[in-house]
């Protein structure tokens, strides 16, 4: 088994140049999730790491070998793609064992891989079936049965859940985890889907428009992000912003009439940042509208319009529930409160 080394990786499709010089080492083992806007290049660069994609300029390692120039089919790594390209024809036995086949692998080998691919997919009822016959989540069992079975050093999955309905994600996010759990290789992971990549990532990957904003464990991504895009990327809801100001180590947030101290050692307009969790509605304040509520069972999240016309969201739990029109103001838990410079968007710390 081995991890995946990342050494300035550069793409360019022509003078377009998509991935901008990529450093990253993700350990052997390793559950690593590239997460990011639409177009950020995470496909690219899992692409790059499958060699289905060419790498302009840098350097890939998998393991202790240089893989930059290899066919995909010489690097050990397997693919699991979000459309589960089965063969419509074939059982699903012989769509896991067909790699091995072509390949020219003994009967009995295909057979005892398949078998054990079976196994931890509970794929034993349908080996006989054709992909017709299955539902969305047996097919995409079936198509990460044939990555299993190759026996790959790396896996690699580009949004694999994402053609899922709600209850069958869930359901084979948990077989994903324990997917890994059972044969402890490395994974690499692409997803738009926030909880996926809180609960899978050992490691999360936070790419913007080519680069890498931040590299992190999730809760050290959400508990402390370096800058504005990560804060507002990890979490659901996003993080609330609004504009401020620190004047002699005090935060003067006007759309909020709040002002807390933060022995800030900083001076100048900020943007600041609120969880809708760490938030909660001070019915006797003035400064906010009810503007929408969201029951989901046991929290509700409300949704403010303040009087400087800035937005907020934030979390109610148990069975207060505010009311629509409602004219309310907010209280801040001052020790949850994050800092950003209004230009360059970095997080100040404080
Ligand atoms: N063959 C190509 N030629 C030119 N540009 C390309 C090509 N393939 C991809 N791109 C560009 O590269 C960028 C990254 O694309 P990529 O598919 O990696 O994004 P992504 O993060 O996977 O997005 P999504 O979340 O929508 O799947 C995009 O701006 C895309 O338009
Ligand atoms: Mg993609």
């Amino acid at each position: 088994m081995s991890g995946v080394t990342l050494q300035n990786a550069v793409k360019r499709y022509g003078d377009v140049e998509v991935i901008h010089g990529i450093d990253l080492d993700v350990k052997d083992g390793e559950f690593c999730v590239f997460v990011g806007p639409s177009g950020c290049g995470k496909s690219t660069l899992l692409r790059m790491i499958a060699g289905l994609e060419e790498t302009t300029a840098g350097r890939i390692a998998i393991g202790p070998r240089d893989v930059t120039r290899l066919d995909p089919a010489e690097r050990g790594v397997a693919m699991v793609f979000q459309t589960y390209a089965l063969y419509p024809h074939m059982t699903v036995r012989d769509n896991m064992g067909f790699g091995l086949k072509m390949n020219g692998h003994p009967r009995a080998e295909i057979a005892r891989k398949v078998a054990e691919a079976s196994r931890i997919l509970k794929l034993d009822d349908y080996l006989d079936r054709k992909p017709a016959a299955l539902s969305g989540g047996q097919r995409q069992r079936v198509s990460i049965g044939r990555a299993i079975v190759r026996g790959p050093d790396v896996f690699l999955f580009d949004e694999p859940l994402s053609n899922l309905d709600a209850e069958l994600r869930v359901e084979m996010r948990v077989e994903i985890a324990r997917l890994h759990k059972e044969i402890g290789a490395t994974m690499v992971y692409v997803t738009h889907d926030q909880v996926e990549a809180m609960t899978l990532a050992d490691k999360i990957v936070v790419l913007r428009k080519g680069v890498i904003e931040q590299v992190g464990a999730p809760m050290d991504l959400y508990r402390d992000p370096d800058n504005k895009f990560v804060a507002g990327f990890i979490g659901s809801p996003a993080m609330n912003f609004m504009a401020g100001d620190v004047k002699d180590g005090t935060v003067i947030v006007p759309g909020m009439k709040a002002r807390f101290d933060l022995g800030a050692r900083y001076d100048g307009p900020v943007t600041v940042g609120l969880r809708a969790e760490h938030l909660t509605v001070d019915p006797a304040g003035d400064t906010h509208t009810v503007d929408l509520t969201e029951s989901l069972g046991g929290v509700s999240y409300v949704y403010l319009l303040g009087d400087t016309g800035e937005r907020l969201v934030l979390e109610e739990r148990g069975d207060h529930r505010s009311r629509i029109g409602a004219r309310v103001g907010v209280a801040i838990d001052a020790s949850r409160v994050y800092l950003f410079d209004p230009e360059t968007e970095a997080r100040i710390r404080t």
